[in-house]
């Protein structure tokens, strides 16, 4: 199968930003996606360089149009890698082979009658470059701009697209999946139910000359959509090229709802004059928003993928955009949110599970997948191959509808399961009884092959962490070459296979502010100069219930552990309670690290903090110790007997 994919070819009056972005790598994850399916994919981006807009980004700086887009387009250019984006072709409309493309299509069209020369007075809008209709204003003004249009009267060339719409209604109402989401699907019909006009598709060169000249007036150049929409084809050699064949009858088409009306009613118009079958799906996304907030250079808050990279890392800007949309809805981007997607879904969940699981397989298996041996008795053994084996049904679906926020959300299903597996199997306590060994071996390898499906299937989302992924699971080489369906398959992992602890795949954003503020709660509570209270013992030996609350105890959620270099008896922990914290505790000769992550325990939360061997302890666990005649201890730590929400307090 083939397939081929676009963005919208960007205008070079602005520079990247987070929407740009996000269309980019919604199309770079699709043809991934397509490739692990086994497809041969062609995907293309570019930039939009002619029109008013360009002309008048150009004159403000000063320097000629051809200038000014060589600059823009490169920024665009220099973006695509950074964020991962592996495009087939970048077109740019100020290529020769598109101009040529888009004078032999304006000529074919003139040629069939399907442009005519005529007089048109009508709302002009600079911002939209288009005429708007009576009906679209808002107040008397353009509502995507705000601005009143200016009342322009000029002769010009129209295109018949009037003539094609009974063929477009039907055409969407006999192809569901012609546009996506429904509701855009639902906008256009509601569009078509009244009379459609013209298109306007030239520009006089007295007015505008940075554009495409008309091949049969040279008074005129072409206006800038019936331009920019040809790149989908110049980009696969439209007419004769090799190319155009193989994709053209799979074409689909990703962009945003503020450019719906040009894709879904003046390209398959276009398309139909041409002669050409339409393209095969429109996927429509909504807008990113920032807190709330339009996004705008006058606000002053705009988004830059520079930016996130710097800040997050590429694999998590990209697992963010995806997973926190809602494809087709408008989404509202905050540092919060990413940092709580980074912290819980990449560091905790997956980022925990796989270096939890594949230090146990070095630690028990001597670093080499061991042999399955399943056990049809094994409530959890069945529950965690059929839950993978439906999680790769439904990651397909979701995929392929564009549902980038639903494939995540099932693939950190199987995520969660997996972390609760290891509790429930307990590999450390399996290590202690040699009649386990098989069972042990059959809980690592289940591991270590939920975890080579884990990775394949986020290979679309995270090229470069799942690259990480594939090699500390000894996949290096195989995992280029898998594909969907097959590899998917139960039992892909080869036993033997070589397995290193890998490096911490996603680092846990900290919030110093809040640690700070941890670090001194008397200070911010009392005030300064105030004597503190210690609660005291009263003399017959009991406390009050005024004394005992001044001890806060808080469900802490036990996120990372690390062992300190010199301390053999102590760990120290990361804990969620609910805000970030680092407690050291003596437990380290009772738990081994992998045991206590995810456990939630009961801390002290308000002990002055103090530093125990170089690391800050913000806090104490609790643990019931018991002692043994011969002088031995055993120590177990004070849990909640269900599931809290991290931080909640013990009273
Ligand atoms: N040049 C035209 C497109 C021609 S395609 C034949 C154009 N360019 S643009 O630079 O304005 O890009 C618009 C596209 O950028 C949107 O459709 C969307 O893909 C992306 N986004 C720009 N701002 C956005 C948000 N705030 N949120 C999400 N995506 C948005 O229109």
């Amino acid at each position: 199968m083939s397939t081929y994919v676009t963005t919208p070819i960007y205008y070079v009056n602005a520079m990247p930003h987070l929407g740009h972005a996000y269309t980019t790598i919604v199309t770079d994850t699709y043809s991934r996606f397509r490739r692990l399916c086994g497809d041969d994919v062609r995907f293309q981006t570019g930039t939009d360089e002619h029109g008013e807009k360009i002309a008048e980004a150009a004159a403000k700086e000063g320097i000629s149009p051809r200038e000014y887009v060589d600059k823009i387009s490169a920024a665009f250019q220099a973006t695509w890698p950074k964020l991962s984006v592996a495009q087939d072709y970048t077109i740019r409309t100020t290529d020769k082979d598109h101009v040529k493309t888009v004078q032999d299509i304006l000529q074919q069209v003139y040629d069939n009658g399907d442009i005519y020369f005529s007089e048109y007075s009508g709302h002009y809008c600079q911002g939209c470059e288009r005429f708007l209709t009576e009906k679209e204003l808002v107040d008397g003004k353009c509502p995507d701009h705000q601005v009143a249009p200016k009342q322009i009267s000029e002769q010009n060339y129209f295109f018949r697209m009037s003539k094609y719409q009974d063929w477009l209604v039907e055409h969407i109402k006999a192809n569901p999946e012609y546009i996506t989401p429904e509701r855009y699907r639902n906008e256009v019909l509601s569009f078509l139910s009244e009379p459609l006009e013209d298109l306007c598709i030239s520009r006089p060169t007295s007015r505008l000359t940075w554009g495409i000249p008309l091949p049969f007036d040279e008074k005129f150049v072409t206006y800038v959509w019936f331009d920019a929409l040809i790149n989908y084809l110049t980009g696969i050699g439209y007419p004769n090229g090799p190319d155009f064949e193989k994709y053209w009858s799979v074409a689909e088409h990703v962009i945003a709802k503020d450019i719906l009306k040009p894709h879904a009613i003046y390209w398959p118009t276009m398309i139909k004059a041409m002669g050409l079958p339409a393209y095969k799906r429109l996927h429509v996304h909504g807008y990113w928003n920032v807190d709330e907030t339009k996004m705008s250079k006058s606000i002053g808050n705009v988004v830059r993928p520079q930016d996130l990279i710097d800040a997050y890392g590429v694999d998590t800007v990209r697992y963010f955009v995806l997973r926190e949309m809602s494809f087709g809805l408008d989404s509202s981007f905050s540092t919060d949110s990413i940092v709580a997607r980074q912290n819980s879904d990449l560091a905790n969940d997956l980022g925990n599970l796989f270096s939890r699981s594949l230090t146990m397989i070095v630690k028990y298996a001597d670093g080499k997948v061991p042999p399955p041996d399943q056990d049809p008795e094994s409530e959890s053994d069945r529950e965690l191959m059929l839950a993978v084996e439906k999680m790769l049904v439904a990651y397909e679906q979701h995929m392929q509808q564009f549902n980038f926020h639903k494939a995540l959300q099932v693939v950190w299903g199987v995520i969660g399961l997996l972390n609760r597996y290891i509790v429930t199997n307990a590999p450390w306590e399996l290590a202690k009884d040699e009649a386990m060994a098989k069972r042990l071996d059959n809980v690592l390898y289940s591991l270590a092959e939920s975890l080579r499906i884990i990775t394949l299937v986020l290979r679309p989302i995270m090229p470069d962490a799942t690259g990480k992924m594939a090699a500390a699971l000894g996949l290096s080489e195989a995992f280029l070459e898998a594909r969907l369906p097959e590899a998917g398959k139960w039992g892909g992992i080869e036993v033997g296979t070589a397995i290193s602890s890998p490096k911490q795949l996603f680092p846990r954003i900290e919030k110093k502010k809040e640690q700070q503020k941890q670090a001194q709660p008397e200070k911010s509570k009392k005030g300064k100069g105030k004597k503190k209270e210690e609660p005291q013992i009263t003399e017959d030996g009991l406390v009050t219930f005024d004394q005992f609350g001044k001890f806060e105890l808080r469900v802490a959620e036990i996120t990372a552990v690390d062992t300190i270099a010199k301390a053999d008896r102590l760990l120290k922990l990361t804990v969620l309670a609910p805000e970030e914290r680092t407690i050291v505790a003596g437990i380290a000769e009772h738990y081994s690290p992998e045991e206590l992550i995810g456990k939630q325990v009961i801390i002290v939360a308000n002990l002055k903090p103090v530093k125990l061997r170089g690391v800050l302890s913000q806090g104490m666990v609790l643990a019931a110790k018991e002692k043994f005649e011969d002088g031995s201890e055993k120590l177990v730590l004070s849990t909640i007997a269900g599931t809290i929400a991290p931080g909640s307090r013990v009273a």
